[in-house]
């Protein structure tokens, strides 16, 4: 086992205040709340509780940037070698980022060097290169006129992110963003502010202008809700629980302001029988179980057909019972705690619905150790459409299988949801395949693959799984407005 030592354990935490316009102050109400390290339930430090009078600061810097400041009308190919900047302080400071996120999220060392700050990098590069490239059209409408459009930014954007990728949904939000060339008011998750903070300061030694990026940690009932509320906020971007959504959806009514969500699921992930069963198998445990199954799109529902049910479900065991569960700072551990006490007693209530409903435990279902968050990565059997470890998001390493017989079913059963986020289906028959694509209503499907995600992609929601989309050219266009200019030739 690989040495530990005292510095990855504990990065330097430095910044743990609101930032807005540029400076790092505390809540205007003096409070403060702890942010714990979920594998040891200590607490890591005290973080500023933002509330509405800080919004209403934040926004006001956001909107003198927007209004009077040179981001959104610089050249954009100056806006975007600063998005470039911010990406190569993170890489320079990669390793400690890792360890805030790891500290703070319990995820396991390993995924937060080789994915999350990965692909926070590349996601803040891809959108950098789009800065200079926002066009708009001309059109031939009728008459002796001149017509074209313009994409211009939304304006100020108030930003709400969950706590399963902190770094990642930060750089999600703030890339397309700032490209477009709009300011930004961010609240990270309660769970995991620091992340987010740390990004903020190396956007601010980039030289990304004071006021284009405003964080203000604290909680979604009152710091959140003042974001949503305002109305110099032009734009929200969420990603957390639909039933959130929907608040943030009625309230965001009043002021007529865009929205984009980013929400739950309960993917299918499907494999047939001619399927290359070794890729399958590992496919469908990474599906599940990355990231401590704390994933929007995580392969939920695990649909095996009837020929190859047994053998599925006796290599998925072994696996998870190989599965390496623990302290997160160790580079060898593959699942650490789920983030807190809150998602760790859903999950066991989860379990006991399993057993309830007449679902088999297959492999884990219990606690592991007596500290931290940690749940034994669990297999349920035997599991029908109507059970509740099959219809609900569970957000935990809970793995459902479910028996087919053939393609026409799966479809039908995979659409059974008011979700739609991701699906997945393994097979070596090509049509089949792209059938199945084409038929199940989800924003993405994966053949032969999961989990692949790319900055280039568009990820989103079909029904209740989303509004909009985030990544690839379709995210961006979700920040800016599209405005007609007809010129008379005359
Ligand atoms: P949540 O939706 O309550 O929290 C996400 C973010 O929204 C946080 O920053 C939170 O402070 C904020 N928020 C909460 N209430 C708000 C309000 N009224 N107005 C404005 N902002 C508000 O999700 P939570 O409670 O952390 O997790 C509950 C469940 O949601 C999980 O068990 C999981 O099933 C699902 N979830 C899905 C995620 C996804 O990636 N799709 C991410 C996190 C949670
Ligand atoms: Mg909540």
């Amino acid at each position: 086992m690989a040495t530990i030592t005292e510095t990855v354990r504990r990065p330097q935490v430095r910044q743990t205040q609101c930032f807005i316009g540029g400076k790092w102050i505390p809540a205007a109400s003096g409070k403060t709340f702890e942010t714990i390290h979920p594998a040891t339930e200590e607490v890591i430090c005290e973080v500023a509780e933002g509330d509405k009078e800080d919004v209403d600061a934040a926004v006001d810097a956001a909107r003198e940037a927007f209004d009077h400041g040179e981001w959104s009308k610089m050249d954009a190919r100056d806006r975007g070698a600063l998005i470039h900047k911010l990406a190569d302080l993170i890489e320079e400071e990669k390793d400690e980022l890792a360890a805030i996120e790891t500290l703070d999220n319990g995820k396991p060392i390993s995924d937060s060097r080789n994915a999350d700050i990965p692909l926070v990098i590349d996601c803040l590069r891809y959108y950098a290169g789009w800065a200079d490239k926002i066009e708009g059209r001309t059109i031939p409408i009728r008459g002796n006129y001149f017509c074209y459009t313009r994409r211009e930014p939304i304006g100020v954007v108030g930003q709400i992110i969950p706590w399963n990728f902190p770094a990642l949904m930060t750089a999600w939000k703030w890339g397309p963003a700032l490209a477009a060339g709009c300011t930004i008011v961010m609240k990270p998750a309660e769970q995991t502010p620091l992340s987010c903070l740390r990004m903020a300061r190396l956007a601010q030694k980039a030289g990304i202008p004071d006021g284009v990026i405003n964080v203000v940690p604290g909680y979604g009932p009152t710091a959140g809700a003042a974001i949503v509320k305002h109305p110099g906020v032009d734009k929200i971007a969420f990603t957390g629980e639909g039933a959130t959504a929907k608040i943030i959806q009625r309230e965001a009514a009043e002021t007529m302001k865009r929205l984009t969500f980013e929400l739950g699921g309960k993917s299918p992930n499907v494999i047939f029988a001619d399927a290359d069963l070794d890729a399958a198998i590992e496919g469908a445990h990474f599906a599940l179980y990355f990231n401590q199954g704390q994933c929007c799109c995580a392969g939920s529902r695990l649909f095996v057909e009837e020929r190859v049910h047994d053998e599925v479900v006796d290599r998925l065991r072994e696996r998870n019972l190989d599965r390496k569960v623990g302290d997160p700072f160790d580079p060898e551990t593959q699942q650490g705690p789920q983030v807190d006490e809150a998602q760790f007693d859903k999950i066991l209530k989860y379990v006991e619905y399993g057993k309830k409903d007449g679902a088999k435990i297959v492999s884990g279902g219990k606690r592991v150790g007596d500290k931290g968050y940690f749940v034994e990565p669990t297999l349920f059997s035997g599991v029908t459409d109507d059970m509740r470890i099959a219809k609900d998001e569970i957000f935990g390493p809970v793995l459902s299988v479910l028996k087919f017989k053939n393609v026409d079913e799966i479809v039908k059963r995979s659409n059974a949801t008011n979700f739609g986020l991701a699906a997945a289906v393994w097979t070596r028959d090509v049509a089949k395949a792209h059938r199945y694509a084409a038929n199940v209503r989800a924003g993405t499907v994966w053949i032969n693959c999961y989990d692949v995600f790319d900055a280039a992609a568009p990820f989103g929601g079909f029904k209740q799984s989303g509004l909009g989309r985030e990544l690839g050219e379709a995210g961006l266009a979700n920040y800016t407005e599209l405005k007609t200019v007809t010129v008379s030739m005359t």
